[in-house]
C-alpha cells in the first residue's frame, strides 16, 4: 500500500510557562518539577520537524501562569472550519479556554461555541474520517458529546476510559489515517473495547510497554507518524504497515502526562 502525506494546519504554543507545579494527572510529580529550557529546546525540534515535514505550524502565545499550555491539542477542536472551545475540568487549567477561543477571534475565525459543558478539546475528541471518537470517564463530561455532535455536525462515538494514567483519549489512541487507528485496549472499558473492534478490526494494539512510553500520543500526515521515540516496537509495527514513523524526544513534557500529540492542535479549516 502506498501512503500519502497530506498537508496539515497545525497550532502549538511554546513551554515557554511549563513547569510541573501541580499534580492533576499521575504522571505529574510537582516536587520533581520540569527543566523548562530543556523542554523548549525538544518542543522547538517537534516544530521545526512539522515544518521540515511541509506542515503549516501556527503559535497561540503563552500565558504567564498557565504552565500546561503548551498542551494545545486540549485548546479546542476545530472540525470543517467551526471551533468547538474547550472547557477544562481543573481550575489550574480553566483559563486556557478562554485564552485559546480569543486566539481564534482574533485570527478570524467566525464560527465558534464556547462549550456548556467540560471538553478538553483534541484530547477527548479525535476525528477519523468523519466520525468523531470521544474520550470520557476522566476529563470530558460526557454530555459534552450531544453538544459536540450539533455543533460540528459530525456523529460522536463515545469511548470510555478507565486508566488514570490514559486520562485523555489521545493517550491512549491515536488517529493513522481515515480509517486507521492504533490504541490501547487495556486503556478502555470493555464495552468502549467492543466498539473499536467493531470499527477498526484491523487496528494496530498497542502493548503495555508502548502505552507506558505514551507511543499513543502521536500525531500522523497519513504517511509520516510522529511519536516518542521511546516507543520502539510501535515504530516497527507501523513502518511494517507502510507508515514512516519518526521518533522524538519529549521527556520533559512527559512528566506533565503529555507528548506528540498533546502539544499539537489541528486546524481543520475546512
Ligand atoms: N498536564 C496536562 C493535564 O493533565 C497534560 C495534558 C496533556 N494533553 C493531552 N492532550 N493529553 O491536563
Amino acid at each position: 500500500m502506498t501512503r500519502q502525506a497530506t498537508v496539515r494546519h497545525l497550532l502549538m504554543c511554546r513551554p515557554h510557562h511549563f513547569d510541573v507545579r501541580y499534580s492533576i494527572n499521575p504522571w505529574m510529580e510537582p516536587e520533581d518539577g520540569a527543566d523548562n529550557p530543556l523542554a523548549v529546546r525538544q518542543w522547538v525540534q517537534l516544530r521545526e520537524l512539522y515544518k521540515e515535514l511541509g506542515h503549516k505550524v501556527e503559535e497561540i502565545d503563552p500565558v504567564e501562569g498557565l504552565p500546561d499550555m503548551v498542551f494545545a491539542a486540549n485548546g479546542a477542536t476545530v472540525v470543517g472550519g467551526k471551533v468547538l472551545g474547550a472547557r477544562f475540568r481543573y481550575p489550574e487549567r480553566a483559563a486556557e479556554g478562554p485564552a485559546y477561543l480569543s486566539w481564534f477571534r482574533e485570527q478570524g475565525w467566525a464560527d465558534l461555541l464556547d462549550p456548556e459543558y467540560v471538553n478538553e478539546g483534541e484530547g477527548d475528541y479525535l476525528l477519523v474520517g468523519d466520525r468523531l471518537l470521544a474520550g470520557t470517564g476522566f476529563r470530558t463530561d460526557p454530555r459534552s458529546h450531544a453538544e459536540a455532535e450539533a455543533f460540528l455536525g459530525v456523529p460522536v462515538t463515545p469511548l470510555h476510559l478507565v486508566n488514570p494514567r490514559f486520562y485523555h483519549l489521545d493517550t491512549a489512541l491515536a488517529v493513522l489515517s481515515d480509517t486507521e487507528v492504533m490504541y490501547y485496549p487495556a486503556a478502555f472499558s470493555p464495552e468502549s473495547r467492543e466498539v473499536l473492534e467493531r470499527l477498526y478490526p484491523d487496528a494496530l494494539l498497542a502493548t503495555d510497554g508502548d502505552a507506558e512510553v505514551f507511543g499513543l500520543n502521536a500525531f500522523s500526515d497519513g504517511l509520516n507518524v510522529v511519536l516518542p521515540k521511546a516507543a520502539e516496537r510501535l515504530a516497527a509495527e507501523l513502518a511494517a504497515r507502510g507508515f514512516n514513523p519518526v521518533g522524538v524526544d519529549l521527556s520533559e513534557l512527559l512528566k506533565a502526562g503529555g507528548s506528540v500529540k498533546c502539544c499539537t492542535q489541528e486546524l481543520r479549516d475546512s
